[in-house]
């Protein structure tokens, strides 16, 4: 369980498996801001949150502008005075091409999201932790695609690997402060995403079920589990990790 009061947010929150790492928050107790760069969708995510009792309030950010990552933490700081957990869970899968065929723009723009969005935060996120009594956990959303390669996903790829290492420096940095660093790296979770790049086709479905041992995809919920209790004391001697969540792919 979290500490009474504490304050949670998760960028990327309006969808898929940020939803689901803002619902569990509130299940346990805590305090939730939900951000987003889709304004609608995240005030939908929020206000549903709301009727389930939780104190669960919206806050729109683009995590890949440095202002207005800064924007949101000050206001954060400026409603609750304290941020305990952090899942930097915002990221974009761009488009697929080989390599030699992927464009300058989209390589940019996935690592402007994926990897620059989630050092934006945690620079925002270290200081205020480290400031606080009691300190605080953090948590980025990495993909099993920063621990082996996707042909097709070289941007996607480079840029989860680039989340694991930042979460490794950071976890280091603060290592004997009482923030802790971690990343989590989910196997194919059926989300909006993983629907835009099947196109819902069943056969393409089925072939990225069979990339994982447990022959299925993951469940949003399943990930949010995992970020809880990361984030959560339980997992007090935790700092550095990439916890995979796959269903057993990178253990083949
Ligand atoms: N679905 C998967 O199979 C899978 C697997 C491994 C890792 N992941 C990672 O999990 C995270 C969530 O994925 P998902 O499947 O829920 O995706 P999704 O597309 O369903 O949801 C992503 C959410 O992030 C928001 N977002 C995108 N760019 C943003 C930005 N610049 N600023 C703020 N918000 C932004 C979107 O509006 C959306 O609400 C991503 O980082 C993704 O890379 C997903």
């Amino acid at each position: 369980m979290f500490a009474m009061d504490s304050v949670a947010l998760v960028t990327g929150a309006a969808t898929g498996i940020g939803r689901a790492i803002a619902e569990v928050f509130a299940r346990e107790g805590c305090r939730v801001v939900l951000s987003d760069r889709d304004a609608q969708r995240g005030e939908q995510a929020a206000r549903a949150l709301k009727e389930t009792g939780a104190e669960a309030v919206f806050m729109t950010a683009d995590v890949s502008d440095p202002g207005a990552v800064e924007a949101l933490h000050e206001r954060i700081m400026q409603r609750f005075g304290r941020l305990d957990a952090a899942c930097n869970n915002a990221g974009i899968e761009g488009e697929q091409a080989p390599t030699a065929e992927c464009s300058l723009d989209n390589f940019d723009r996935v690592i402007g999201v994926n990897l620059r969005g989630v050092f934006l935060c945690m620079k925002a996120q270290l200081g205020i932790m480290a400031a606080q009594e009691g300190g605080g956990a953090i948590v980025n959303m990495a993909s099993v695609a920063g621990l082996v390669g996707f042909a097709g996903l070289p941007a996607y790829c480079a840029s989860k690997g680039g989340v694991i290492q930042l979460t490794r420096a950071a976890a280091l940095e603060y290592a004997e402060s009482p923030v802790r660093v971690n990343a989590v790296c989910p196997g194919a979770i059926k989300t909006e995403m993983i629907d835009r790049i099947t196109r819902e086709d069943p056969a393409a479905e089925r072939q990225f079920a069979a990339l994982h041992p447990m022959n299925r995809m993951g469940t949003a919920e399943e990930v949010a589990e995992a970020v809880a209790w990361l984030c959560s004391p339980r997992s007090g001697f935790v700092t550095g990790q990439a916890l995979a969540v796959d269903g057993g792919l990178v253990a083949r």
